[in-house]
Protein backbone atom coordinates (compact mmCIF):
# COMPACT_ATOMS: atom_id res chain seq x y z
CA UNK A 1 0.00 0.00 0.00
CA UNK A 2 1.32 3.27 -0.99
CA UNK A 3 0.49 6.63 0.14
CA UNK A 4 0.93 10.23 -2.15
CA UNK A 5 1.91 13.29 0.37
CA UNK A 6 1.29 16.26 -1.49
CA UNK A 7 1.42 19.06 1.14
CA UNK A 8 1.84 21.73 -1.07
CA UNK A 9 1.97 25.66 0.22
CA UNK A 10 1.46 27.62 2.72
CA UNK A 11 0.52 26.19 6.03
CA UNK A 12 0.31 22.87 3.43
CA UNK A 13 3.46 21.75 4.67
CA UNK A 14 3.67 22.39 8.57
CA UNK A 15 -0.07 20.62 8.71
CA UNK A 16 1.07 17.83 6.86
CA UNK A 17 4.24 16.85 8.87
CA UNK A 18 2.38 16.82 11.83
CA UNK A 19 -0.04 14.50 9.92
CA UNK A 20 3.10 12.11 8.34
CA UNK A 21 3.87 11.87 12.31
CA UNK A 22 0.86 10.83 13.41
CA UNK A 23 1.34 7.80 10.99
CA UNK A 24 4.37 7.13 11.24
CA UNK A 25 4.18 6.50 15.06
CA UNK A 26 1.04 3.70 14.13
CA UNK A 27 3.70 1.86 12.35
CA UNK A 28 1.40 0.61 9.79
CA UNK A 29 2.50 -1.30 6.52
CA UNK A 30 2.11 1.65 4.14
CA UNK A 31 4.88 3.33 2.25
CA UNK A 32 4.68 6.82 2.23
CA UNK A 33 6.40 9.05 -0.85
CA UNK A 34 6.12 12.86 -0.81
CA UNK A 35 6.07 15.24 -4.16
CA UNK A 36 5.60 18.90 -4.79
CA UNK A 37 1.74 20.22 -5.95
CA UNK A 38 0.84 23.95 -6.53
CA UNK A 39 2.52 26.99 -5.80
CA UNK A 40 5.64 24.57 -4.40
CA UNK A 41 5.39 22.73 -7.88
CA UNK A 42 4.70 25.89 -9.97
CA UNK A 43 8.27 27.50 -8.31
CA UNK A 44 10.37 24.40 -8.71
CA UNK A 45 8.73 22.95 -12.21
CA UNK A 46 6.97 25.69 -13.85
CA UNK A 47 3.35 23.89 -13.49
CA UNK A 48 0.80 23.48 -10.20
CA UNK A 49 0.35 19.73 -11.32
CA UNK A 50 3.51 18.41 -13.01
CA UNK A 51 3.30 15.07 -14.71
CA UNK A 52 5.41 12.90 -11.76
CA UNK A 53 3.03 14.54 -9.05
CA UNK A 54 0.15 13.32 -10.93
CA UNK A 55 1.32 10.10 -11.73
CA UNK A 56 2.77 9.21 -7.67
CA UNK A 57 -1.20 10.40 -7.58
CA UNK A 58 -2.42 7.86 -9.70
CA UNK A 59 -0.47 5.23 -8.56
CA UNK A 60 -1.16 5.53 -4.90
CA UNK A 61 -4.13 4.14 -2.60
CA UNK A 62 -4.63 7.24 -1.42
CA UNK A 63 -3.42 10.90 -1.53
CA UNK A 64 -2.98 13.18 2.33
CA UNK A 65 -2.89 16.78 0.46
CA UNK A 66 -2.22 19.89 2.44
CA UNK A 67 -3.35 22.83 0.77
CA UNK A 68 -2.15 25.28 -2.13
CA UNK A 69 -2.36 28.91 -2.84
CA UNK A 70 -1.25 32.02 -1.97
CA UNK A 71 -1.85 35.77 -3.33
CA UNK A 72 2.16 35.81 -4.60
CA UNK A 73 0.45 33.29 -7.56
CA UNK A 74 -2.76 35.69 -8.39
CA UNK A 75 -1.83 37.45 -11.33
CA UNK A 76 -0.47 34.40 -13.16
CA UNK A 77 -2.62 32.54 -15.87
CA UNK A 78 -5.92 30.38 -14.76
CA UNK A 79 -3.82 27.06 -15.77
CA UNK A 80 -0.76 28.03 -13.96
CA UNK A 81 -2.48 29.10 -10.42
CA UNK A 82 -1.59 26.64 -7.39
CA UNK A 83 -5.92 25.82 -7.31
CA UNK A 84 -5.45 23.98 -10.51
CA UNK A 85 -3.61 21.43 -8.87
CA UNK A 86 -6.58 20.52 -6.86
CA UNK A 87 -9.18 20.69 -9.27
CA UNK A 88 -6.72 18.48 -12.12
CA UNK A 89 -6.44 16.11 -9.42
CA UNK A 90 -10.42 15.59 -8.65
CA UNK A 91 -10.53 15.42 -12.59
CA UNK A 92 -7.57 12.97 -12.97
CA UNK A 93 -8.82 10.66 -10.39
CA UNK A 94 -12.40 10.87 -10.81
CA UNK A 95 -13.20 12.19 -7.07
CA UNK A 96 -16.52 12.45 -7.47
CA UNK A 97 -17.84 12.17 -3.58
CA UNK A 98 -16.52 15.01 -1.12
CA UNK A 99 -17.03 13.77 2.50
CA UNK A 100 -17.04 16.44 4.99
CA UNK A 101 -18.42 15.68 8.49
CA UNK A 102 -19.05 18.03 10.72
CA UNK A 103 -18.68 17.04 14.28
CA UNK A 104 -18.53 19.54 17.24
CA UNK A 105 -16.15 17.59 19.73
CA UNK A 106 -17.31 18.29 23.45
CA UNK A 107 -14.47 20.01 24.77
CA UNK A 108 -14.77 22.89 21.66
CA UNK A 109 -18.90 23.37 22.29
CA UNK A 110 -17.64 26.94 23.69
CA UNK A 111 -15.87 27.63 20.75
CA UNK A 112 -18.57 28.11 18.48
CA UNK A 113 -20.62 31.08 17.36
CA UNK A 114 -23.53 29.29 18.16
CA UNK A 115 -25.24 28.31 21.33
CA UNK A 116 -24.41 25.58 23.35
CA UNK A 117 -27.30 23.40 23.53
CA UNK A 118 -27.50 23.84 19.45
CA UNK A 119 -24.28 22.27 18.68
CA UNK A 120 -23.47 20.07 21.50
CA UNK A 121 -23.20 16.14 20.23
CA UNK A 122 -23.62 17.55 16.89
CA UNK A 123 -22.59 14.97 14.19
CA UNK A 124 -23.44 15.25 10.50
CA UNK A 125 -22.06 14.42 7.31
CA UNK A 126 -21.94 16.38 4.02
CA UNK A 127 -21.67 14.48 0.70
CA UNK A 128 -20.85 17.28 -1.67
CA UNK A 129 -20.68 15.88 -5.36
CA UNK A 130 -17.36 17.14 -6.94
CA UNK A 131 -17.24 16.54 -10.37
CA UNK A 132 -20.07 18.41 -12.39
CA UNK A 133 -22.85 21.30 -11.90
CA UNK A 134 -21.89 24.41 -12.66
CA UNK A 135 -18.80 24.55 -11.89
CA UNK A 136 -17.99 22.15 -14.93
CA UNK A 137 -20.55 22.66 -17.38
CA UNK A 138 -20.09 24.01 -20.73
CA UNK A 139 -20.54 26.04 -22.20
CA UNK A 140 -19.01 29.01 -20.51
CA UNK A 141 -17.19 32.07 -20.99
CA UNK A 142 -17.62 35.93 -21.93
CA UNK A 143 -19.26 37.40 -25.47
CA UNK A 144 -21.42 40.49 -26.18
CA UNK A 145 -25.20 39.07 -25.68
CA UNK A 146 -27.64 39.04 -28.76
CA UNK A 147 -30.87 38.55 -26.43
CA UNK A 148 -31.61 38.94 -22.48
CA UNK A 149 -32.33 41.69 -21.26
CA UNK A 150 -29.13 43.86 -22.40
CA UNK A 151 -28.86 42.74 -26.57
CA UNK A 152 -25.68 44.34 -27.89
CA UNK A 153 -23.52 44.53 -24.05
CA UNK A 154 -20.99 42.50 -22.69
CA UNK A 155 -22.01 39.62 -20.56
CA UNK A 156 -20.30 36.11 -19.10
CA UNK A 157 -22.49 33.14 -18.44
CA UNK A 158 -21.71 29.61 -17.35
CA UNK A 159 -23.54 26.12 -17.50
CA UNK A 160 -25.35 24.15 -14.80
CA UNK A 161 -25.44 20.78 -15.99
CA UNK A 162 -26.20 17.21 -13.78
CA UNK A 163 -26.10 13.77 -16.13
CA UNK A 164 -28.17 10.74 -14.95
CA UNK A 165 -25.36 8.76 -13.68
CA UNK A 166 -23.63 11.74 -12.04
CA UNK A 167 -26.80 12.12 -10.09
CA UNK A 168 -27.52 8.33 -9.42
CA UNK A 169 -23.84 7.50 -8.01
CA UNK A 170 -23.83 10.26 -5.77
CA UNK A 171 -27.23 9.34 -4.29
CA UNK A 172 -25.85 5.60 -3.89
CA UNK A 173 -23.10 7.06 -2.17
CA UNK A 174 -25.00 9.02 0.21
CA UNK A 175 -28.32 6.10 0.42
CA UNK A 176 -25.11 3.78 1.74
CA UNK A 177 -23.51 6.21 4.26
CA UNK A 178 -26.82 6.93 5.81
CA UNK A 179 -27.31 2.89 6.65
CA UNK A 180 -24.09 3.26 8.65
CA UNK A 181 -25.23 6.19 10.70
CA UNK A 182 -28.60 7.59 11.60
CA UNK A 183 -30.51 6.27 8.39
CA UNK A 184 -31.51 9.71 7.14
CA UNK A 185 -30.53 11.43 4.15
CA UNK A 186 -31.66 15.19 3.17
CA UNK A 187 -31.04 15.80 -0.17
CA UNK A 188 -30.69 19.95 -1.06
CA UNK A 189 -31.52 21.17 -4.10
CA UNK A 190 -33.43 24.36 -5.91
CA UNK A 191 -36.08 22.38 -7.40
CA UNK A 192 -38.77 25.43 -7.60
CA UNK A 193 -36.48 27.25 -9.63
CA UNK A 194 -33.71 24.83 -11.53
CA UNK A 195 -34.61 22.37 -13.89
CA UNK A 196 -31.13 20.14 -13.45
CA UNK A 197 -32.14 20.49 -9.27
CA UNK A 198 -36.04 19.44 -10.35
CA UNK A 199 -33.68 16.45 -12.21
CA UNK A 200 -31.50 16.23 -9.41
CA UNK A 201 -34.77 15.55 -7.11
CA UNK A 202 -36.24 13.02 -10.00
CA UNK A 203 -33.24 10.87 -9.66
CA UNK A 204 -32.25 11.00 -5.72
CA UNK A 205 -36.27 10.24 -5.40
CA UNK A 206 -35.45 6.88 -7.63
CA UNK A 207 -32.35 5.56 -6.13
CA UNK A 208 -34.04 5.92 -2.57
CA UNK A 209 -36.39 3.26 -4.08
CA UNK A 210 -33.57 0.90 -3.75
CA UNK A 211 -33.13 2.36 0.27
CA UNK A 212 -36.21 1.75 1.70
CA UNK A 213 -34.69 1.45 5.25
CA UNK A 214 -32.96 5.21 4.96
CA UNK A 215 -35.60 8.25 5.24
CA UNK A 216 -35.09 10.59 2.74
CA UNK A 217 -35.87 14.44 3.27
CA UNK A 218 -35.88 16.91 -0.13
CA UNK A 219 -34.90 20.57 1.04
CA UNK A 220 -33.88 23.65 -0.79
CA UNK A 221 -30.81 25.12 -0.72
CA UNK A 222 -31.80 28.76 0.83
CA UNK A 223 -34.07 26.85 3.81
CA UNK A 224 -31.19 24.30 4.37
CA UNK A 225 -28.55 27.02 4.74
CA UNK A 226 -31.33 28.74 7.90
CA UNK A 227 -31.84 25.26 8.78
CA UNK A 228 -28.04 24.22 9.38
CA UNK A 229 -27.87 27.59 11.93
CA UNK A 230 -31.01 26.91 13.32
CA UNK A 231 -31.46 23.06 14.16
CA UNK A 232 -28.39 21.94 12.87
CA UNK A 233 -28.61 18.22 14.94
CA UNK A 234 -31.67 17.45 12.99
CA UNK A 235 -29.59 16.46 9.92
CA UNK A 236 -28.10 13.27 9.70
CA UNK A 237 -26.74 13.04 6.09
CA UNK A 238 -26.77 16.01 3.59
CA UNK A 239 -26.01 15.09 -0.29
CA UNK A 240 -26.04 17.71 -2.60
CA UNK A 241 -24.22 19.33 -5.97
CA UNK A 242 -21.02 21.08 -6.32
CA UNK A 243 -21.91 25.01 -5.53
CA UNK A 244 -24.44 24.37 -2.83
CA UNK A 245 -21.94 21.94 -1.20
CA UNK A 246 -19.46 24.35 -1.59
CA UNK A 247 -21.10 27.24 0.43
CA UNK A 248 -23.20 25.28 2.89
CA UNK A 249 -19.88 22.94 4.14
CA UNK A 250 -17.98 26.02 4.49
CA UNK A 251 -21.38 27.14 6.39
CA UNK A 252 -21.58 23.70 8.35
CA UNK A 253 -17.61 23.83 9.31
CA UNK A 254 -18.16 27.00 11.37
CA UNK A 255 -20.48 25.08 13.41
CA UNK A 256 -17.64 22.84 14.79
CA UNK A 257 -15.96 25.85 16.12
CA UNK A 258 -13.20 26.35 13.80
CA UNK A 259 -12.19 25.88 9.93
CA UNK A 260 -8.82 24.18 11.36
CA UNK A 261 -11.31 21.04 12.99
CA UNK A 262 -12.62 19.96 9.85
CA UNK A 263 -11.28 17.06 7.83
CA UNK A 264 -12.31 15.72 4.43
CA UNK A 265 -12.16 12.96 1.93
CA UNK A 266 -12.75 12.84 -1.59
CA UNK A 267 -13.50 9.69 -3.38
CA UNK A 268 -13.70 7.82 -6.72
CA UNK A 269 -15.95 5.19 -7.89
CA UNK A 270 -12.64 2.51 -6.84
CA UNK A 271 -12.59 3.48 -3.17
CA UNK A 272 -9.00 5.55 -3.83
CA UNK A 273 -9.38 8.82 -1.99
CA UNK A 274 -7.88 12.18 -1.15
CA UNK A 275 -7.72 13.15 1.75
CA UNK A 276 -7.16 17.05 2.57
CA UNK A 277 -8.60 19.47 5.22
CA UNK A 278 -11.32 21.62 4.56
CA UNK A 279 -9.09 24.93 5.12
CA UNK A 280 -6.47 26.68 2.46
CA UNK A 281 -3.18 27.50 2.83
CA UNK A 282 -3.81 30.77 4.78
CA UNK A 283 -1.18 32.71 4.21
CA UNK A 284 -1.90 34.61 6.66
CA UNK A 285 -0.06 32.29 9.30
CA UNK A 286 2.02 30.24 7.27
CA UNK A 287 5.70 29.96 8.82
CA UNK A 288 5.05 30.88 12.10
CA UNK A 289 3.81 27.28 13.59
CA UNK A 290 0.43 28.44 14.57
CA UNK A 291 -1.79 26.58 11.99
CA UNK A 292 -4.40 24.05 13.82
CA UNK A 293 -3.03 20.52 12.33
CA UNK A 294 -6.11 18.69 13.42
CA UNK A 295 -8.07 18.74 10.87
CA UNK A 296 -4.93 17.39 8.62
CA UNK A 297 -4.57 14.19 11.39
CA UNK A 298 -8.37 13.63 11.54
CA UNK A 299 -8.25 13.77 7.42
CA UNK A 300 -5.55 11.03 7.93
CA UNK A 301 -7.93 9.11 10.04
CA UNK A 302 -10.32 9.33 7.31
CA UNK A 303 -8.10 7.89 5.07
CA UNK A 304 -6.97 5.05 6.64
CA UNK A 305 -11.25 4.14 7.59
CA UNK A 306 -12.07 4.41 3.63
CA UNK A 307 -9.06 3.74 1.48
CA UNK A 308 -6.75 1.94 3.90
CA UNK A 309 -8.98 -0.41 5.29
CA UNK A 310 -7.59 0.47 8.89
CA UNK A 311 -11.12 1.34 11.12
CA UNK A 312 -8.78 0.21 14.74
CA UNK A 313 -6.72 3.00 13.95
CA UNK A 314 -8.48 5.79 12.16
CA UNK A 315 -10.69 5.32 15.64
CA UNK A 316 -7.51 5.43 17.82
CA UNK A 317 -6.35 8.46 16.21
CA UNK A 318 -9.89 10.01 16.75
CA UNK A 319 -9.79 8.99 20.32
CA UNK A 320 -6.18 10.54 20.38
CA UNK A 321 -7.15 14.22 19.35
CA UNK A 322 -10.33 13.84 21.87
CA UNK A 323 -7.95 13.46 24.20
CA UNK A 324 -5.60 16.08 23.81
CA UNK A 325 -8.68 18.71 23.43
CA UNK A 326 -9.27 16.80 26.67
CA UNK A 327 -6.17 17.93 28.33
CA UNK A 328 -6.97 21.73 27.41
CA UNK A 329 -4.10 21.94 24.70
CA UNK A 330 -5.81 24.68 22.27
CA UNK A 331 -4.16 25.68 18.71
CA UNK A 332 -5.11 30.08 18.48
CA UNK A 333 -7.93 29.24 16.53
CA UNK A 334 -9.62 27.14 18.81
CA UNK A 335 -8.06 29.04 22.00
CA UNK A 336 -10.45 29.98 24.84
CA UNK A 337 -9.27 31.37 28.32
CA UNK A 338 -8.19 28.99 30.84
CA UNK A 339 -6.70 26.42 27.95
CA UNK A 340 -3.29 25.59 27.13
CA UNK A 341 -2.09 27.87 23.70
CA UNK A 342 0.05 25.25 21.68
CA UNK A 343 2.12 25.25 18.23
CA UNK A 344 1.45 23.33 15.38
CA UNK A 345 4.25 20.93 16.22
CA UNK A 346 3.43 20.85 19.93
CA UNK A 347 -0.08 19.48 18.92
CA UNK A 348 0.99 16.75 16.67
CA UNK A 349 3.54 15.78 19.21
CA UNK A 350 0.54 15.27 21.86
CA UNK A 351 -1.40 13.62 19.42
CA UNK A 352 1.09 11.63 19.11
CA UNK A 353 2.16 10.83 22.68
CA UNK A 354 -1.82 10.44 23.20
CA UNK A 355 -1.13 7.21 20.43
CA UNK A 356 1.11 5.68 23.04
CA UNK A 357 -0.42 6.66 26.11
P1 LIG B 1 -8.08 29.67 4.24
O1 LIG B 1 -8.91 28.50 4.62
O2 LIG B 1 -6.69 29.41 3.81
O3 LIG B 1 -8.05 30.71 5.47
C1 LIG B 1 -9.23 31.32 6.00
C2 LIG B 1 -8.94 31.79 7.43
O4 LIG B 1 -8.89 30.65 8.30
C3 LIG B 1 -7.60 32.51 7.59
O5 LIG B 1 -7.75 33.55 8.51
C4 LIG B 1 -6.67 31.43 8.13
O6 LIG B 1 -5.63 31.95 8.91
C5 LIG B 1 -7.62 30.58 8.94
N1 LIG B 1 -7.20 29.16 8.96
C6 LIG B 1 -7.30 28.29 7.92
N2 LIG B 1 -6.79 27.09 8.27
C7 LIG B 1 -6.37 27.22 9.54
C8 LIG B 1 -5.75 26.32 10.46
N3 LIG B 1 -5.46 25.05 10.14
N4 LIG B 1 -5.44 26.79 11.68
C9 LIG B 1 -5.72 28.04 12.04
N5 LIG B 1 -6.32 28.93 11.23
C10 LIG B 1 -6.64 28.53 9.99
O7 LIG B 1 -8.90 30.43 3.09
P2 LIG B 1 -8.50 31.74 2.24
O8 LIG B 1 -7.77 32.72 3.10
O9 LIG B 1 -9.75 32.13 1.58
O10 LIG B 1 -7.51 31.21 1.10
C11 LIG B 1 -6.11 31.20 1.21
C12 LIG B 1 -5.53 30.43 0.02
O11 LIG B 1 -5.89 29.06 0.11
C13 LIG B 1 -6.05 30.92 -1.33
O12 LIG B 1 -4.97 30.90 -2.23
C14 LIG B 1 -7.09 29.88 -1.70
O13 LIG B 1 -7.28 29.76 -3.09
C15 LIG B 1 -6.48 28.64 -1.12
N6 LIG B 1 -7.44 27.55 -0.84
C16 LIG B 1 -7.02 26.28 -1.09
C17 LIG B 1 -7.81 25.20 -0.80
C18 LIG B 1 -7.26 23.83 -1.05
O14 LIG B 1 -6.06 23.68 -1.19
N7 LIG B 1 -8.08 22.80 -1.10
C19 LIG B 1 -9.17 25.37 -0.24
C20 LIG B 1 -9.50 26.74 0.05
C21 LIG B 1 -8.66 27.80 -0.26
MG1 LIG C 1 -15.13 26.31 -0.27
Amino acid sequence: MKIAVLPGDGIGTEIVAEAVKVLDALNLPFKMESALVGGAAYDAHGHPLPPATLKLAKDSDAILFGAVGDWKYDKLDRPLRPEQAILGLRKELGLFANFRPAICYEQLVGASSLKPELIAGLDILIIRELTGDIYFGQPRGRRIATDGHFPGAEEAFDTMRYARPEIERIAHVAFQAARKRNKKVTSVDKANVLETFQFWKDVVTEVHTEYPDVELQHMYVDNAAMQLVKAPKAFDVVVTGNMFGDILSDEASMLTGSIGMLPSASLNSKGQGLYEPSHGSAPDIAGKGIANPLATILSAAMMLRFSLNQEASAQRIEAAVQKVLAQGLRTVDIYSEGTTKVSTREMGDAVVAALKA
